[in-house]
């Protein structure tokens, strides 16, 4: 039976989900220490796949004034618009309907790209993530820096299940669907040699990549919402 990955995430109940993410938990400590180490708050920065405006609400509220947040999802962009107005009703016009596969903002627009919690990663297969990261990196400037987390199939609790899987049409291994409150959401693991191959063919110099627990002890919170995940900081070569 065919799953149509985007589904999920044009729910209105799933973006209500996110959006309550925004208030209730916020930017990971993880996500500002890594933030703040790469983008200046003059920057001028692009978030996609914002969700419910989560990280991108944090962002604002440490003074990264030059952001700009997008998702594919009218949903999510609907009722990011509503969270971020809710903390500042100038915010609301920070929001944009894009795909991140097919951005459609001019070369060369930003300093920085930020794709939270595992976006890249919902996906459906290689392609789309290669195509995603070529646009990101078309509108990146030269030395532009993306940051991005990916869950690892190799650590935590989720490694055995991938041993004994059938291979997805692409070959590689990682693909599952997964229970939510609201419906089965696409989700891949990756390793960290497959994401460096990827970046390295879309024109990225990996800088550092290490894992979410390696960078702060996030709170119990974001550890239920999110587990251990894998941060990826890559400079446009
Ligand atoms: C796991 S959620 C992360 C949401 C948010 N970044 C956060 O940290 O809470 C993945 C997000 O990617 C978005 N997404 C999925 N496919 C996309 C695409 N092709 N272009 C842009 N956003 C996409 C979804 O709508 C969803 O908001």
């Amino acid at each position: 039976m065919h799953r149509d990955p985007k589904a999920h995430w044009r729910e209105p109940a799933t973006a209500l989900m996110y959006a309550r993410t925004a208030t209730q938990i916020g930017l990971w400590e993880s996500e500002r220490i890594m933030v703040q180490r790469y983008f200046a708050p003059t920057d001028d920065l692009l978030e996609v796949g914002c969700g419910g405006g989560r990280a991108g609400l944090g962002m604002l509220k440490l003074g990264y004034t030059g952001l700009q947040l997008t998702d594919f999802s009218e949903a999510m962009v609907s009722i990011t618009r509503g969270v971020l107005a809710d903390a500042n009703p100038t915010w609301a016009a920070l929001v944009a309907q894009q795909d991140a596969t097919a951005l459609t903002y001019a070369d060369a627009s930003f300093d920085g790209v930020i794709y939270a919690f595992n976006g890249l990663m919902c996906l459906p297969d290689r392609d789309a993530r290669l195509a995603a990261l070529r646009s990101i990196h078309r509108v990146l400037r030269p030395q532009g820096i993306l940051i991005f987390t990916a869950p690892d199939r190799e650590k935590g609790k989720n490694a055995a299940h991938w041993k004994d899987q059938t291979l997805p049409a692409d070959g590689i291994p990682g693909d599952r669907w997964h229970e939510t409150e609201t419906s089965p959401v696409f989700m891949h693991s990756s390793n960290e040699a497959e994401t460096r191959e990827l970046l390295s063919a879309t024109g990225f110099t990996v800088i550092e990549c290490p894992l979410s627990t390696e960078v702060a002890t996030d709170g119990p919170l974001v550890q239920e919402f999110a587990g251990e995940t894998r941060f990826f900081v890559a400079r446009k070569s």
